[in-house]
């Protein structure tokens, strides 16, 4: 049967519509739009998938979740600003942008973004579970965010398109290009390393890697591999320079007026979220450098103890430029807690 062009944008109307109606209609009190912009096979995506399974089956009726990935339904920037505006008491947006992008909720939250202030992974836990955060994610109530909880991605690598590796500061990143998320202490860091940052959208990433719009960037293995920004670039380098971590939110109106019970249900499936994000982020780790290495495109590269000593004092002076924004008190916190 041969549809006319009308005919087809009607039909095509009438099927997004009736997709929309059975979001709006889910068969329970309350519904849940995760809106997230990453592969469902990353460390969000499968946690994200793994709180919607266990609300679901142990809610059923009461709260279904819906998740979206892949920016699908937000970027992470126009995220922030729906849950902001919401005020539905039965419908909720929650999400996980990374930590840089809630700067203009909590200046406090660009310590995640330090570079060198997290040896590992041991490190972030290490703030990420202490009563140092409430500080940080306090500020946020009063804007319509709630914080729910941190989940990981994993500490970042940098890759480029040229002739030779990132090893060598600041000759080595000198006249390139580097895409980073909307964050200053990226962007301060970028040029305290020798080159330029342009701030693009995670979406425009791939893109801009293969057109050659940025030369290189900065990001987690498990979206390095999924995003396939490896198949566009010729190097990585190993520099674990910084962390890639995420925070759960939701729009305080449609969390606060959740019944009690439903709301203490909720808080103890985000915990278990949390628990199996943190196995999804360690195996990511490992998994899918492993993938890329075997894929054969880009080389990865570790970075020698010298290299990284230099490194680290080339972008020593962020921490300095920063201090005043994050509050001098809280960073002395930090360094006290982390021990170093
Ligand atoms: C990015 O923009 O690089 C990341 O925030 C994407 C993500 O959510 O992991």
């Amino acid at each position: 049967m041969k549809l006319s062009r009308n005919a087809f944008v009607l039909c095509l109307g009438v099927s997004l519509l009736a997709g929309f109606g059975s979001v709006r209609n889910a068969s329970a009190e309350y519904v849940i739009k995760f809106s997230h912009v990453v592969s469902p096979q990353t460390p969000k995506g499968k946690a994200a998938t793994a709180f919607a399974d266990m609300v679901n089956e142990r809610l059923a009726g009461k709260v279904k979740v819906i998740v979206f990935p892949n920016s699908q339904l937000y970027n992470d920037n126009k995220v922030m600003e729906a849950m902001r505006l919401s005020d539905s008491k039965t419908s909720g947006i929650m999400a996980a942008p990374s930590l840089s992008k809630f700067v203009k909720f909590s200046r406090t939250m660009q310590a995640f973004d330090l570079p060198f202030l997290f040896n590992d992974i041991k490190d972030v836990h290490k703030l990420a579970d202490s009563d140092l955060v409430a500080r940080m994610t306090q500020p946020m109530e009063r804007k319509g965010i709630k914080a729910l909880s941190f989940w990981d991605n994993g500490m970042k690598v940098f890759s480029i398109k040229g002739d030779k590796p990132l090893t060598q500061v600041p000759g080595d990143f000198k006249g390139n290009k580097f895409r980073i998320q909307s964050s200053d202490v990226h962007s301060a860091m970028i040029k305290a390393l020798g080159g330029t940052p342009q701030k693009l959208s995670f979406k425009e990433v791939y893109t801009s890697l293969a057109q050659g719009v940025v030369d290189g960037q900065e990001n987690a293995w498990s979206n390095v591999y999924s995003k396939k920004f490896y198949e566009v670039q010729d190097y990585i380098t190993v520099s674990n320079h910084s962390y890639l971590g995420y925070l759960v939110v939701v729009s305080k109106t449609f969390w606060a007026n959740l019944p009690e019970d439903i709301r203490s249900e909720l808080t103890a499936i985000m915990k278990e979220a949390t628990m199996a994000n943190r196995k999804f982020a360690a195996e990511a780790d490992s998994g899918d450098r492993a993938k890329i290495e075997q894929a054969g495109k880009a080389k990865i590269v570790e970075l020698s103890e010298a290299d990284r000593a230099q490194w680290i004092a080339a972008t020593k002076k962020v921490e300095d430029q920063f201090r005043r924004q994050i509050g001098a008190g809280l960073l002395k916190a930090i360094h006290e807690l982390l021990g170093h």
